[in-house]
């Protein structure tokens, strides 16, 4: 598969090495874009892909083109490559927020699958949601799905609107649990643990968390009340949780990221 990426930078860097470890296409075959010449020579030589500065140049000869550029530089990316893609070419476009309308237009393609990953993808641990316009064939799918594969999960939804709604939860759902960390370590601190015995104990927790719920596929109260014995120390803490409003505040936080992606979506030239 040829696969040219445009815009060389964390995400970019993430999906070539994500689709080199996964032999989805060999060095030969890849090419990334970018403005920066420096950053061009680095990705050369550590992964023996092609690079150019030019969008329109990379996507002459690609049948999967990757947009992984800033949603602010995207209007001139697409300007550089609109009547340079193939025909057959199916374009993925990981930029936060730009709609599939903005897309086809600013291209000139029809053949678009649009995605939101998230941070963890940088190391393989990510969740991308994703669709794609019907221009987009059978192989063309599979072929989206598994350079989407290079970056973690993916999961496939068939309409457009999912998207903001993924924006709220995985998009953006990595601050979450970072803000939710940062608070428990800090209170592992509070009561007495050196900072680094806190960080190890809480990260191994939240890990460990997620793994058995994953594994045993148990609904997350039903793990809770296994930790919670009567009379007990957890439920001392989750009364206080339930008194702080933490569920209803984690709720309308999201409600509130939703709505907010939904309003960026409808301004003008997204
Ligand atoms: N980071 C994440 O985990 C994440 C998650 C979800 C979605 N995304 C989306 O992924 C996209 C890329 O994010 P990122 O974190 O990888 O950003 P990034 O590190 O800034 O990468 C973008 C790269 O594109 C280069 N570039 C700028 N203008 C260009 C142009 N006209 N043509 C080609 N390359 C150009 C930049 O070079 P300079 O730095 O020299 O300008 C930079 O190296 C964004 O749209 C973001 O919304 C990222």
């Amino acid at each position: 598969m040829k696969i040219a990426f445009i815009g060389g930078g964390v995400m970019g860097e993430a999906l070539v090495k994500g689709v080199l470890n996964k032999k989805l296409a060999a060095p030969g075959d890849i090419v990334a874009t970018d403005v920066s010449e420096p950053r061009r020579t680095f990705l050369e030589k550590a992964y023996h892909v092609q690079t150019t500065g030019s969008n329109a140049e990379a996507a002459k000869k690609a049948e999967v083109i990757v947009l992984a550029v800033k949603p602010q530089v995207l209007g001139e990316a697409m300007t550089e490559m609109k009547g340079q893609i193939p025909a057959a070419a199916v374009v993925v476009s990981i930029v936060a927020g730009a709609k599939i309308v903005t897309l086809t237009t600013g291209l000139g393609h029809g053949a678009i699958a649009r995605t939101m990953p998230n941070t963890p993808a940088q190391i393989g641990e990510g969740i991308t949601v994703w669709t794609t316009t019907a221009e987009v064939g059978q192989d063309q799918k599979s072929a989206v799905q598994k350079v989407l594969g290079a970056l973690g999960r993916e999961i496939y939804v068939s309409d457009e609107k999912y998207l903001d709604m993924a924006t709220a939860v995985s998009g953006s759902g990595p601050a979450y649990f970072f803000l939710v960390i940062e608070a428990l370590v800090d209170a592992a601190v509070h009561i007495g643990f050196t900072r680094d015995v806190a960080t190890e104990l809480v990260l191994q927790t939240a890990l460990g968390s997620a793994r058995i719920m994953q594994t045993t596929g148990k609904h997350p109260a039903e793990l809770r009340n296994m930790v919670t014995s009567p009379g007990g120390t957890t439920a001392e803490a989750v009364l206080k949780f339930e008194e702080g409003g933490l569920r209803a505040a984690l709720m309308q936080g999201v409600i509130a990221a939703y709505e907010k992606a939904r309003k960026l979506g409808e301004a003008p030239g997204k």
